[in-house]
């Protein structure tokens, strides 16, 4: 009964005249691909259903959630030049399932940014078939995370990037590290090794030799740098701008204690206060057993100044409870699962229980107003929410 209240959420028909899928086959794509086209594909499958924990269980079509997405990647007008030859596809795979097993899509949708090989490691006149190097997109599956994905990835290597040197790194001087570090990225890594010994020894040697890992490993959601020029002889360090959380770190030789030293200062600087709920990461909050602060943004805009307004009381919270936005559209149903009755808003869900608080006071969401709730929720002064059976009413 209380999912069937939802199923007719199933069979909601698709808007009409919507911007859609560009669908390809795969021998179009296998076409394009050794053309050495730059693709990044959409493997989708229209009639999934699938059965994972908690808020997924009641979301009937995740890629029909990605197609508007999608669609609205196609124009590009908000794509830089480096991008722009980037071709943005998607394949059916209930059209060519074997296409999509042999690709490894283990769950739809699947996100792939397919990148010819490079001149440097496939000589074109050698007969070996060319190697394509395939990267996952793992963030949320919202359109400025897709394109920030795509300039990461597409970026072109400094012109100023010399054989020594990896060109995964942006290459940084004295005059532009300030809006490097500002404006790049989100989360920004600058390494500081001294540019006179290419390979220095010790902790030194540790520290860059991680931090190129870390380079390669993370450049997906991060952009990493590295200092070159005068200004690089410093003490080795590497430094993080995180510049949607405000916090700035830094990482130098005589923190190399432990061998995980650069990996857990890459993810600490990273971490978010309110991170959005991806069906990657949803799986973590519930089984931490704390109960989830989930917030519905109606738009990105909403969403930035949410987490902005509530950034204090999360990290105040943060033993107790998770913070987390919710995309609506990346889980359709989960607000009125969770006694909204809008597509937004905000509703704190005890995952040990089940119960359910949507908030639906008078206030306005804010932090004053959302702390006073979490309040009398603890104080037992607030009900849990139940949904209404259909045959209570009759
Ligand atoms: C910084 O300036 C140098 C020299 O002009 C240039 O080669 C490099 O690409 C610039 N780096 C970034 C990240 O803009
Ligand atoms: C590195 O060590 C310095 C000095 O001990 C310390 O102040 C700093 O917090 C450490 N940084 C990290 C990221 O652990």
């Amino acid at each position: 009964m209380r999912l069937s209240s939802y199923i007719h959420l199933l069979f909601l028909p698709g808007v009409p005249g919507a911007a859609a899928w560009n669908h390809i086959s795969s021998a179009e794509l296998e076409e394009r691909l050794q053309r050495g086209e730059r693709t990044l594909v959409a493997y989708i499958h229209p009639l999934e259903t699938k059965s994972q924990p908690r808020l997924t269980l009641i979301t009937s079509k995740p890629s029909q959630a990605l197609e508007p997405v999608w669609a609205s990647l196609e124009p590009s007008p908000s794509l830089s030049d480096s991008d722009a030859a980037t071709a943005i596809v998607s394949i059916d795979c209930s059209l060519d399932l074997a296409h999509c097993l042999h690709a490894d899509v283990a769950s739809y949708p699947a996100i792939r940014l397919i990148l010819p090989p490079s001149p440097a490691t496939n000589p074109p006149n050698g007969n070996a078939k060319a190697i394509f190097q395939q990267h996952r997109y793992r963030g949320p599956r919202t359109a400025p995370s897709i394109l920030a994905f795509l300039h990461r990835m597409t970026r072109r290597p400094s012109s100023s990037s010399s054989s020594s040197s990896n060109s995964l790194l942006a290459h940084v001087t004295a005059e532009n590290m300030t809006s490097f570090l500002s404006a790049a990225d989100g989360v920004v890594f600058l390494g500081r090794f001294g540019s006179d010994k290419p390979k220095p020894a010790g902790p030194a040697g540790l520290l860059k030799r991680d931090f190129e890992l870390a380079a390669r490993r993370y450049r997906d959601r991060y952009t990493f740098g590295v200092m070159t020029g005068p200004a690089a002889a410093a003490i080795p360090a590497v430094e993080c701008r995180n510049n949607e959380e405000g916090v700035h770190l830094s990482l130098s030789a005589a923190n190399m204690s432990h061998p995980g030293a650069v990996e857990s200062f890459v993810e600490r600087c990273a971490e978010e206060v309110i991170p959005e709920l991806t069906r990657r990461n949803e799986l973590g909050f519930y089984e931490t057993g704390k109960s989830i602060v989930h917030f519905f943004p109606p738009t990105p805009e909403a969403r930035a100044a949410y987490v902005a307004e509530m950034r204090p009381l999360a990290q105040r919270y943060a033993e107790y409870l998770h913070f987390v936005t919710t995309d609506p559209r990346e889980f359709p149903g989960a607000a009125e699962m969770l006694g909204l009755r809008g597509p937004d808003g905000l509703s704190v869900q005890n995952p040990n229980t089940g119960d359910v608080y949507p908030y639906r006071r008078r206030e306005k969401i804010s932090a004053p107003s959302v702390e006073a709730f979490l309040g009398d929720i603890i104080q037992g002064t607030v009900q849990a929410w139940r949904p209404v059976e259909g045959h209570d009413e009759l």
